[in-house]
């Protein structure tokens, strides 16, 4: 038979459309799928109708081209799977995802991007492409990095991807000169952070945060069961309190001193030259250890020790219509500063969203793309 007998709907506006519902399908995990990708895979029937979708939706769970095809059974015979990233290759199961495609009868392939993974790295596509499978790689590949972004970071430098977060008044102003910080931003700025917080594998603050105002860093969401990121604390000389209410399973006390803190588990790195701990040596450690995102809530001394080393990847910055003054109250980053506008980061990709009466701005400092 002839290629366009079995192509169906190979159209532009096709792919795109059907690439876009892979996308939504992938989103729906909502970052629960850590360290894997969020992927999503559609498969359609020779004519061109839906037949089958799904997504992954965890570490152990099957993979989106998995349910996809399972759901179209033999109506794949001849058809386009859509799917956000590329096939795997690896043994998670036998077959993988590359060789149950192929398996399938599946007649044409839409990928959005391939798989930065060292164990993929364009090995889908060359075997659906070596069993004949018409390719087609990159539609949507913009919004494909973008959603799998902390996979992306992770897999390309093995280091987690790095969210910085605070909130300030329009003055800039993280707290009043009294120390007074509860609460600057409305509620759904609030929530939004605790949203964040359930999308990041960890959450990190330094130690005075910690003796200041002693947090608990959980996510809370109303009637929401969300997944609890590890809490972190940067303690160098181990000031910790056992009777901290961060202290407890699920947290990291990262430190050079060697000690111990009741459930929480005690990590000793080096030291940096300035006697605190060395961020990219954390950075490492945790990206051993699958973790692939965190998000940085401060204090200043913490997010001006990250940025100065050129260690976050994006920031969200919730701005609220309050005027606080004074030259005593602090911003989001403290350490000295840059002398000169020339040496300020550049900020990309900037994005606005209205949340209640406050606005949240955020913006990327690194871009990590695969080719
Ligand atoms: N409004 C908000 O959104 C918000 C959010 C967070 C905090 N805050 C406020 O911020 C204040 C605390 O901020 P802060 O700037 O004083 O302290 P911080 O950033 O919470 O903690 C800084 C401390 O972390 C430790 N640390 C260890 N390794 C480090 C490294 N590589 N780089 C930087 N620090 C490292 C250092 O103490 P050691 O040398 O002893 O390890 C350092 O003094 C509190 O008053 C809190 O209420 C406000
Ligand atoms: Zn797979």
């Amino acid at each position: 038979m002839t290629a366009e007998t079995h192509a169906p709907g190979s159209d532009r506006s096709a792919d795109l459309h059907w690439s876009a519902r892979a996308l939504a399908l992938a989103a729906q995990a909502d970052y629960r799928t850590s360290p894997n990708p969020m992927v999503g895979a559609v498969v359609l029937d020779r004519e061109g109708h839906l037949a089958g979708e799904g997504y992954h939706k965890g570490p152990g769970r099957p993979h989106a081209e998995e349910e996809a095809l399972a759901q179209a059974g033999e109506r794949a015979k001849g058809g386009t799977l859509y799917v956000n990233l590329e096939p795997c290759t690896h043994a998670h199961r036998t077959p993988n995802c590359a060789d149950a495609v192929i398996e399938s009868g599946i007649y044409r392939t839409v990928i959005s991007m391939t798989d930065p993974d060292e164990r993929v790295r364009g090995g889908g596509v060359q075997a659906l492409e070596s069993a004949r499978i018409r390719t087609t790689v990159g539609v949507h590949a913009e919004r494909a990095q973008k959603l799998n972004e902390f996979y992306v970071k992770h897999r390309l430098t093995g280091r987690p991807f790095v969210t910085a977060k605070f909130a300030v008044s329009l003055d800039g102003k993280i707290a009043t000169r009294a120390g007074e910080s509860h609460w600057i931003t409305g509620e759904e700025s609030r929530r939004h952070g605790h949203r964040l917080r359930s999308q990041h594998d960890a959450i990190l603050v330094g130690i005075n945060t910690v003796i200041a105002d002693d947090p608990e860093l959980s996510a809370r969401l109303d009637g929401e069961d969300v997944r609890q990121p590890l809490r972190i604390v940067l303690d160098s000389q181990l000031r910790i309190r056992q009777s901290a209410r961060v202290v407890g399973t699920n947290t990291l006390i990262a430190t050079t001193k060697p000690g111990r803190v009741g459930l929480a588990e005690v990590l000793q790195l080096p030291a940096a030259a300035d006697g605190r701990i060395s961020l990219p040596d954390l950075l490492d450690e945790l990206g051993k250890r699958n973790l692939i995102s965190m998000l940085v809530e401060g204090g200043g001394e913490v997010h001006a020790a990250f940025f100065a080393e050129g260690l976050v990847d994006k920031i969200y910055a919730y701005v609220a219509p309050k005027l606080i003054g004074g030259r005593d109250a602090p911003g989001p980053l403290g350490g000295s500063g840059i002398e000169h506008l020339s040496d300020a980061a550049g900020l990309m990709d900037l994005d606005f969203t209205r949340l209640g009466d406050d606005i949240l701005i955020s913006a990327y400092t690194n871009v990590h793309r695969d080719r």
